[in-house]
């Protein structure tokens, strides 16, 4: 007899990222030029001042980090929500680092989840996180439709107080993968208020929010804190992915749930990285020069798709969410441009909402995205 193993992982489909490997693999054998818009992993290098941070870290004893983290990356952390939103956190109740947004983003269900409030909400398209998540929690997920004739943004009016009263979490996002849509301050007024009503989380992600186009957006916990924990990440602000480092903040009631569940499954970050991590929170300069290369790379797409006729929104996050041409599905115009090496995702696989559209991580270099405007079919 073999173990039967968790049903849920024959039923999901293969996580995005493992299919946009394959894909690239086989463009790659190709042999000719690839256009990866896939997968939202920033090709630019991490800046300088952070990787010596790391190294001039690696101790010759590396042991065990606490389970909240270093007192220095608490307060580092806090700085920088001083400095970004005016808002002033008890880094010793309020901030959490973890290990990426998605590691975070994976737990909260695990400890915010009652029983007799099995449902959790989570926006289509978005993030395929969130869903997992919950349903590996044992959850009840329901998907907040984002259609564009709202912006975007979910009818908060189109769920009843009876199900508001069996919600345990509400998954947010903005700004907003894969459509790169902001929210206005009201959308987050009004969630909040119906969280403190009916007594549900609401998390926050928003590992975008410091990759804007014009004026910087609002933070969730500018709103409020009570009921509600915003999820940062250095991964995509200061190109660090590969160093796994974000933070959760707000509600202490939360926040000292989590920390007291991640005793049972780990520890914070490697002291090096938070060490990095440190350093990068600390600095606004290497944001600001990574903003401008998202926009210049920005201009250069933006400007080719609408010649070409092409519907395109996304005015925060680093993605292009393109309407396809008519006649075509999201599949069929993903498959189009992939026999060109242009490699987009599909808007479906974000959930059945994203049908229509395809996402593009302006991710390639500048002069890749101007060879990929070159190669694109009319
Ligand atoms: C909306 C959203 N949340 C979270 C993450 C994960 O971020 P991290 O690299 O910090 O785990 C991503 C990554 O693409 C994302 O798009």
């Amino acid at each position: 007899m073999i173990p039967p193993l968790n049903p849920l992982l024959l039923r999901l489909p293969a996580y995005l990222q493992e299919k946009a490997n394959a894909q690239r693999e086989a463009a790659l054998a190709s042999g000719r030029p690839v256009h990866d818009f896939g997968i939202g992993d920033p090709r630019e290098p991490t800046p300088a001042f952070i990787r010596e941070a790391l190294r001039n870290a690696v101790p010759e004893v590396s042991q065990y980090p606490s389970i909240a983290g270093t007192s220095a990356l608490r307060k580092a952390i806090s700085g920088y929500l001083r400095r970004r939103f005016a808002l002033d956190l008890d880094p010793e109740r309020e901030i959490l680092p973890c290990a990426g947004a998605k590691e975070a983003l994976f737990h909260l269900p695990l400890i915010a989840l009652h029983p007799e409030r099995p449902l959790c909400w989570y926006p289509d398209p978005a993030y395929p996180v969130y869903e997992r998540a919950i349903l590996f929690a044992g959850g009840t997920p329901r998907t907040l439709p984002l259609r564009a004739e709202r912006n975007f943004l979910p009818d908060l009016d189109a769920v009843s107080a009876a199900e508001w009263k069996r919600t345990s979490m509400v998954f947010d996002c903005y700004p907003h993968n894969p459509t790169g849509a902001g929210a206005p301050r009201p959308h987050h007024e009004k969630l909040l208020g119906l969280a403190r009503e009916h007594g549900f989380l609401v998390v926050c992600d928003e590992p975008y929010v410091d990759l804007y186009v014009g004026a910087p957006p609002h933070g969730a916990l500018q709103v409020g804190r009570e009921n509600l924990v915003a999820v940062h990440s250095l991964s995509k602000r200061s190109g660090m992915t590969g160093y796994r480092s974000g933070f959760i903040a707000g509600d202490p009631r939360i926040l000292r749930a989590l920390r007291e569940a991640r005793a049972n499954f780990g520890v914070a970050s490697q002291s090096f990285v938070q060490a990095a991590a440190v350093a990068a929170w600390s600095d606004d300069a290497h944001v600001e020069e990574r903003r401008k290369i998202f926009a210049a790379k920005r201009a250069v797409l933006l400007s080719h798709l609408r010649k070409i006729g092409l519907s395109v929104g996304g005015e925060g996050a680093f993605y292009l969410w393109v309407r396809v041409p008519q006649g075509e599905t999201s599949e069929s115009y993903a498959a189009r441009l992939a026999e060109r090496n242009i490699l987009v995702v599909p808007g479906t696989a974000f959930g059945a909402e994203g049908a229509g559209f395809i996402r593009l991580a302006m991710v390639p270099t500048l002069p890749d995205c101007e060879a990929a405007v070159a190669a694109w079919p009319a």
